[in-house]
């Protein structure tokens, strides 16, 4: 195995991804793709904790294809990083039940994310399933199935990721050292404001900037984007701190020069809010060219992305039945227990042939 360190992250397939995801963590994934070994999940799964019905199932697969073509169009190489499906790696099934031993139900119930999840999903909170709330130590199980040791993702992951800390800890002092305690990495932006500067940019807003969006979709979108809403008039000074288009420009436009001229000058009421949109359209659609190119290429090439999911969960099962087996080693579930897991198994295959 290599000397590299381990990434894992991921995404639930609920959709296409946005200037959120980017700025949060698919940049520190770009960033670290080299230096690191990487896993990236499809996370099927979790979507089934707010949604185990029947038609949101039937989504997964064009989800799951979409998800796969946003990692490849931002530039996560296939050839460098493990782009799996959670569900297909069984040993994280296992690995889930042991670790729901170690953390406390008032420890994930009384968590704000599930709360939310529930919320968005509007349930309320004697509809929460249990599943839901098992919701981090599923992600503690994808995050220590590689025995990782760094997970980017957004702010509103942190908190799991700090769950995760405690049951790899709790983990290590009961059965001895298996696990790194991983570290979560939070990215540039840690919670991107969406377009219509009230709320985090979210798929169910509708306030969102999708990587996929065409340049006309991109004009329109900032060109109804919020600004300072005290500047009714371009000669009014207007107030740059908290203004989504210039929380934009700072994230995505890389002219700091274009920038700071900008922002001295609307400081100043010397710039209108036209001029402001218009150069931060240049400045997306310059920054989602080469994003959309690749996505375009990928699309084309039929089979390719069942292709390197199959590779990539290929790669994780391997990865994920090393863990497990180090993990029942420490815990002891050894002797009988192999022994009768492994007869019954031969028996299957026996009376198969
Ligand atoms: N919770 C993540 C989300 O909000 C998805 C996820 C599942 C994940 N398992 C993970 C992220 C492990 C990082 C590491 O979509």
């Amino acid at each position: 195995m290599s000397e590299k360190k381990r990434i894992l992250t991921g995404d639930r397939p609920t959709g296409r991804l946005h200037l959120g995801h980017y700025v949060g963590s698919l940049q520190n994934r770009l960033r670290l793709q080299d230096e690191y070994e990487c896993y990236f999940l499809i996370a099927d799964l979790h979507t089934l904790t707010t949604r185990p019905e029947k038609v949101h199932i039937e989504a997964l697969r064009e989800n799951t294809r979409e998800l796969v073509l946003d990692y490849l169009a931002v530039g996560i190489d296939p050839a460098k990083s493990t782009i799996y499906l959670q569900s297909a790696v069984h040993a994280v099934y296992e690995m889930n039940l042991f670790f729901e031993m170690l953390v406390t139900l008032p420890r994930v119930a009384r968590l704000p994310s599930i709360k939310d999840m529930a919320k968005a999903a509007n349930m309320d909170d004697e509809a929460i399933p249990f599943g839901l709330v098992g919701y981090p130590v599923l992600q503690a199980a994808d995050i220590l199935m590689p025995r990782s040791h760094l997970v980017p993702v957004g702010k509103d992951n942190e908190a799991h990721v700090e769950v995760t800390r405690e049951i790899a800890r709790r983990f290590n002092n009961y059965y001895g050292e298996v696990f790194p305690i991983p570290e979560s990495m939070i990215g540039d932006v840690p919670t991107l404001v969406g377009t219509d500067g009230q709320a985090k940019m979210s798929k169910s807003l509708d306030n969102c900037i999708l990587l996929s969006d065409d340049a006309k979709t991109i004009e329109k979108r900032v060109r109804g984007m919020f600004t300072d809403p005290n500047r009714t008039r371009a000669d009014i000074p207007g107030k740059v701190e908290g203004n989504p288009v210039f929380i934009y420009h700072d994230a995505f436009n890389p002219n700091r020069d274009e920038v700071e001229d900008l922002k001295t000058r609307y400081r100043e009421g010397k710039v209108g809010d036209v001029e402001v949109k218009a150069k931060l359209t240049a400045a997306l659609n310059t920054f989602l060219d080469p994003i959309r190119d690749r996505r375009r290429q990928f699309e084309e090439d039929k089979g390719y992305v069942e292709e390197v999911l199959y590779e990539g969960t290929l790669r994780a099962v391997e990865i994920a039945d090393e863990t497990l087996k180090e993990v029942k080693k420490a815990m002891g579930l050894t002797g009988i227990w192999n022994r009768i897991s492994r007869r019954a198994r031969d028996r299957k295959r026996e009376n198969q042939e």
